[in-house]
Protein backbone atom coordinates (compact mmCIF):
# COMPACT_ATOMS: atom_id res chain seq x y z
CA UNK A 1 0.00 0.00 0.00
CA UNK A 2 1.20 3.35 -1.06
CA UNK A 3 2.04 5.82 1.93
CA UNK A 4 1.34 9.79 2.01
CA UNK A 5 2.11 11.99 4.63
CA UNK A 6 -0.17 14.24 5.59
CA UNK A 7 -0.79 17.29 8.24
CA UNK A 8 -2.62 20.78 8.43
CA UNK A 9 -3.30 23.20 11.23
CA UNK A 10 -6.12 24.54 12.93
CA UNK A 11 -8.14 25.97 10.26
CA UNK A 12 -6.78 22.65 8.44
CA UNK A 13 -8.39 20.07 10.74
CA UNK A 14 -11.89 19.18 9.65
CA UNK A 15 -10.62 19.01 5.81
CA UNK A 16 -7.61 16.73 6.50
CA UNK A 17 -10.38 14.26 8.50
CA UNK A 18 -12.32 13.87 5.28
CA UNK A 19 -9.42 13.76 3.11
CA UNK A 20 -7.83 10.73 5.26
CA UNK A 21 -10.79 8.74 4.55
CA UNK A 22 -10.60 9.39 1.21
CA UNK A 23 -7.08 8.31 0.98
CA UNK A 24 -7.78 4.72 2.71
CA UNK A 25 -10.44 4.47 -0.08
CA UNK A 26 -8.05 5.00 -2.46
CA UNK A 27 -6.14 2.15 -1.32
CA UNK A 28 -3.44 5.05 0.49
CA UNK A 29 -2.17 4.23 3.78
CA UNK A 30 -2.15 8.44 5.35
CA UNK A 31 0.82 8.98 7.65
CA UNK A 32 -1.09 11.56 9.58
CA UNK A 33 1.75 14.37 11.45
CA UNK A 34 -1.74 16.60 13.05
CA UNK A 35 -2.79 18.95 14.05
CA UNK A 36 -5.38 16.23 15.79
CA UNK A 37 -7.78 19.32 16.68
CA UNK A 38 -9.24 22.94 16.22
CA UNK A 39 -6.69 24.46 19.02
CA UNK A 40 -5.02 27.54 17.84
CA UNK A 41 -1.43 26.31 16.36
CA UNK A 42 1.49 27.67 14.37
CA UNK A 43 1.06 26.22 10.49
CA UNK A 44 5.07 26.51 9.84
CA UNK A 45 5.25 23.54 13.45
CA UNK A 46 3.15 21.25 10.84
CA UNK A 47 4.19 22.37 7.74
CA UNK A 48 7.92 21.77 8.31
CA UNK A 49 7.23 18.21 9.68
CA UNK A 50 6.18 17.22 6.30
CA UNK A 51 7.95 18.90 4.31
CA UNK A 52 11.19 17.86 6.23
CA UNK A 53 10.11 14.03 5.37
CA UNK A 54 9.47 14.78 1.48
CA UNK A 55 12.71 16.60 1.44
CA UNK A 56 14.87 13.75 2.90
CA UNK A 57 12.92 11.01 0.62
CA UNK A 58 11.43 9.51 3.49
CA UNK A 59 8.33 9.94 1.66
CA UNK A 60 7.36 10.17 -2.02
CA UNK A 61 3.87 12.66 -1.59
CA UNK A 62 2.78 14.52 0.83
CA UNK A 63 -0.61 16.76 1.90
CA UNK A 64 -0.63 19.81 3.68
CA UNK A 65 -3.68 21.60 4.85
CA UNK A 66 -4.18 25.23 6.45
CA UNK A 67 -6.72 27.85 6.15
CA UNK A 68 -5.84 29.29 2.51
CA UNK A 69 -2.91 26.89 2.18
CA UNK A 70 -0.59 30.39 1.25
CA UNK A 71 1.36 29.62 4.88
CA UNK A 72 2.13 26.02 4.02
CA UNK A 73 3.11 26.40 0.77
CA UNK A 74 5.80 28.89 1.66
CA UNK A 75 7.08 26.94 4.42
CA UNK A 76 7.23 24.08 2.72
CA UNK A 77 8.78 25.37 -0.58
CA UNK A 78 11.77 26.55 1.57
CA UNK A 79 13.21 22.92 1.65
CA UNK A 80 14.98 21.91 -1.13
CA UNK A 81 13.75 19.00 -2.24
CA UNK A 82 9.92 19.79 -2.11
CA UNK A 83 7.78 20.82 -4.94
CA UNK A 84 4.76 22.37 -3.02
CA UNK A 85 1.49 22.93 -5.41
CA UNK A 86 -0.95 25.02 -3.99
CA UNK A 87 -4.00 23.79 -5.54
CA UNK A 88 -7.88 24.72 -4.92
CA UNK A 89 -8.53 23.97 -8.33
CA UNK A 90 -8.70 20.89 -10.45
CA UNK A 91 -6.47 22.18 -13.09
CA UNK A 92 -3.76 23.55 -10.64
CA UNK A 93 -3.97 20.03 -9.68
CA UNK A 94 -3.50 18.20 -12.99
CA UNK A 95 -1.12 20.77 -14.54
CA UNK A 96 1.42 20.75 -10.90
CA UNK A 97 1.94 17.11 -11.47
CA UNK A 98 2.20 16.83 -15.47
CA UNK A 99 4.57 19.86 -15.30
CA UNK A 100 5.88 20.59 -11.92
CA UNK A 101 6.13 17.01 -10.64
CA UNK A 102 4.53 18.49 -7.37
CA UNK A 103 5.44 16.48 -4.54
CA UNK A 104 3.29 17.95 -1.93
CA UNK A 105 -0.38 19.27 -2.52
CA UNK A 106 -1.40 22.32 -0.28
CA UNK A 107 -5.19 23.24 -0.31
CA UNK A 108 -7.11 25.57 1.38
CA UNK A 109 -9.31 23.94 4.36
CA UNK A 110 -11.12 27.91 4.32
CA UNK A 111 -11.15 28.30 0.35
CA UNK A 112 -12.64 24.94 -0.88
CA UNK A 113 -15.26 22.48 0.54
CA UNK A 114 -14.63 18.80 0.64
CA UNK A 115 -15.90 17.17 -2.23
CA UNK A 116 -13.98 19.66 -4.50
CA UNK A 117 -10.81 18.59 -2.07
CA UNK A 118 -11.41 14.93 -2.95
CA UNK A 119 -11.11 15.44 -6.39
CA UNK A 120 -8.57 17.09 -6.27
CA UNK A 121 -6.54 14.99 -4.36
CA UNK A 122 -7.80 11.83 -6.36
CA UNK A 123 -6.77 13.70 -9.45
CA UNK A 124 -3.70 15.27 -8.42
CA UNK A 125 -2.30 11.30 -7.00
CA UNK A 126 -3.41 9.60 -10.18
CA UNK A 127 -1.73 12.20 -12.62
CA UNK A 128 1.59 11.46 -13.63
CA UNK A 129 4.84 13.62 -14.47
CA UNK A 130 5.25 14.38 -18.42
CA UNK A 131 9.14 14.65 -17.55
CA UNK A 132 10.87 15.70 -21.17
CA UNK A 133 11.19 19.36 -21.49
CA UNK A 134 9.68 19.72 -18.02
CA UNK A 135 12.42 17.69 -16.28
CA UNK A 136 14.67 19.92 -18.23
CA UNK A 137 13.08 22.84 -15.99
CA UNK A 138 13.00 21.42 -12.69
CA UNK A 139 16.82 20.42 -13.01
CA UNK A 140 17.14 24.42 -12.95
CA UNK A 141 16.09 24.70 -9.75
CA UNK A 142 19.18 23.46 -7.98
CA UNK A 143 21.19 26.17 -10.13
CA UNK A 144 20.13 28.41 -7.25
C1 LIG B 1 -4.71 30.46 10.55
O1 LIG B 1 -5.56 31.40 11.09
C2 LIG B 1 -4.34 30.82 9.13
O2 LIG B 1 -3.59 31.99 9.11
C3 LIG B 1 -3.57 29.68 8.49
O3 LIG B 1 -4.34 28.53 8.52
C4 LIG B 1 -3.18 29.86 7.04
O4 LIG B 1 -4.26 30.21 6.25
C5 LIG B 1 -1.98 30.65 6.77
O5 LIG B 1 -1.54 30.83 5.64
Amino acid sequence: MSQVIIGCDHAGYQLKQVVKKQLLSLGFEAEDFGTQNEESVDYPDFGTLVARKIDKGEYEKGILICGTGLGMSMVANRFTGVRAALCNDLFSAIMSRRHNDANILVMGGRVIGSELAGEIVRTWLETPFEGGRHQKRLEKFSEF
